[in-house]
């Protein structure tokens, strides 16, 4: 097997970090993502890299909290505390990407499709480095409350972009069940040849 598709057999979704990222890994996976291809060449993403674990924090806190505070997700909020209370899982680095906002929602589709492409490719990119990934689109939480605008001038967001997707990285944490990778089951009944 080539190691394109063993990093894409192999890529989990690590829900416990222990470690640190240097700074030179993070830099090898942000640039993975603005490697990704996009609709007319586009590239409307806007990739913040977040090592400040004092604002990591934040983001996690005020997530939860506009979780709960909403009675639609209030049950989620629940489930989540119920599992340990956390969005991030220690993550020791969180990737943002931002997308710009638009009133045309093919505009809107087009960007969040180019968004996914570029969180896939980061995952990779970290993986392939031996780091644990958890693509994060609970993130978003922290962009839906009443300080949505502070979080994101504190990220230094284009004005007018919106939250895309976040990728969170760390050293995985392979003493915990939910670090280590688990058996996938492929269902090929999903493929189709005409
Ligand atoms: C768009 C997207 C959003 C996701 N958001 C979350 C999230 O907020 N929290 C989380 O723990 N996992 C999240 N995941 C990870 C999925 O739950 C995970 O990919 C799926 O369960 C399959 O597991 P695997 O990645 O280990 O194959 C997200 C995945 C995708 C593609």
């Amino acid at each position: 097997m080539n190691e394109v598709i063993k990093a894409i057999s192999d890529r989990y979704t690590a829900r416990a970090f222990s470690g640190a990222v240097s700074i030179e890994d993070l830099q090898v996976v942000a640039e993975a993502g603005i490697a990704s291809p996009s609709a007319y060449n586009k590239q409307q993403w806007q990739i913040v890299v977040i090592t400040d674990h004092g604002l990591i924090n934040e983001l996690e806190v005020e997530g939860l909290e506009n979780l709960k505070n909403n009675p639609a997700t209030r049950a989620q909020y629940e489930r989540i505390i119920s599992r340990g209370g956390k969005l991030f899982y220690g993550a020791s680095a969180v990737i943002v990407i931002a997308i710009p906002e638009s009133d045309s929602e093919d505009s809107v589709a087009s960007a969040l499709l180019d968004c996914g492409i570029v969180v896939e490719n980061m995952a990779l990119a970290a993986h392939s480095l031996g780091l644990g990934n958890c693509i994060c689109g609970l993130a978003k939480l922290a962009f839906s409350g009443e300080n949505a605008q502070y979080f994101k001038q504190r990220l230094g967001f284009k004005e007018s972009w919106n939250f895309g997707i976040s990728l969170l990285l760390g050293v995985a944490d392979l003493n915990s069940e939910s670090g280590c990778p688990r058996k996938r089951t492929l269902d090929n009944s999903k493929i189709t040849y005409v």
